[in-house]
């Protein structure tokens, strides 16, 4: 059985792709003439990161954080670690950190504490997704690709104990 078969399609690459465009031409309006640094938070953001960055018609640096949750696997504990840290300091850089869903919020809540103590001039956030019902704290998304239901979605970056992160749409696991 072929990967896709599994799955439900919840948004096509097509759509993913124009979103990613709009994103793309919505950031490069606002950051004209600021130091960008996108930061993708591995591994989930990187096709997107991918993709955004192509549609960003700006002079821009790209980097990478990786995070991983403790304790239980499919609910984050809030409980982060900094598996990869950041190559570059960012001082005085205006940072869009890029990831591929927002659901409880608290990877992100401790990626933003961590991030303001190295003194960025700026932090915002663009994600790929949104699961807004099962929000614990309350996160600005400045850029936003898609809200999703209370589901557990794969594909486009986004994995099932690893694996879908190559299906190039985001989609929803068909009951087997
Ligand atoms: P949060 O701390 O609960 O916001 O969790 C964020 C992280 O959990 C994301 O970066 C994803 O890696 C993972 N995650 C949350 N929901 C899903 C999902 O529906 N599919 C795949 N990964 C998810
Ligand atoms: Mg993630």
């Amino acid at each position: 059985m072929k990967l896709a078969e599994k799955l439900e399609v919840l948004h096509s690459a097509e759509a993913i792709q124009k979103r990613v465009t709009e994103l793309g031409a919505q950031i490069a309006h606002d950051y004209a003439g600021k130091d960008l640094v996108l930061v993708g938070v591995l591994k989930g953001a990187i096709l997107f990161a991918a993709d955004l960055c192509r549609a960003i018609d700006l002079p821009l640096a790209f980097d990478f954080i990786g995070l991983s949750s403790y304790g239980e696997a499919t609910e984050s504990s809030g409980v982060v670690k900094i598996t990869s840290d950041l190559s570059r300091p960012i001082e005085g850089k205006h940072v869009l950190v890029i990831e591929d869903i927002i659901d409880t919020g608290l990877t992100m809540r401790y990626l933003l504490d961590n991030l303001a103590t190295r003194h960025p001039a700026s932090v915002k956030i663009c994600s790929l997704l949104h699961k807004p019902s099962r929000a614990r704290t309350r996160i600005p998304i400045e850029y936003l690709g898609f809200t999703v239901p209370d589901l557990f979605v794969v594909g486009y970056g986004l994995d099932a104990g690893e694996k879908y992160r190559n299906v190039p749409f985001i989609g929803v696991m068909k009951p087997s």
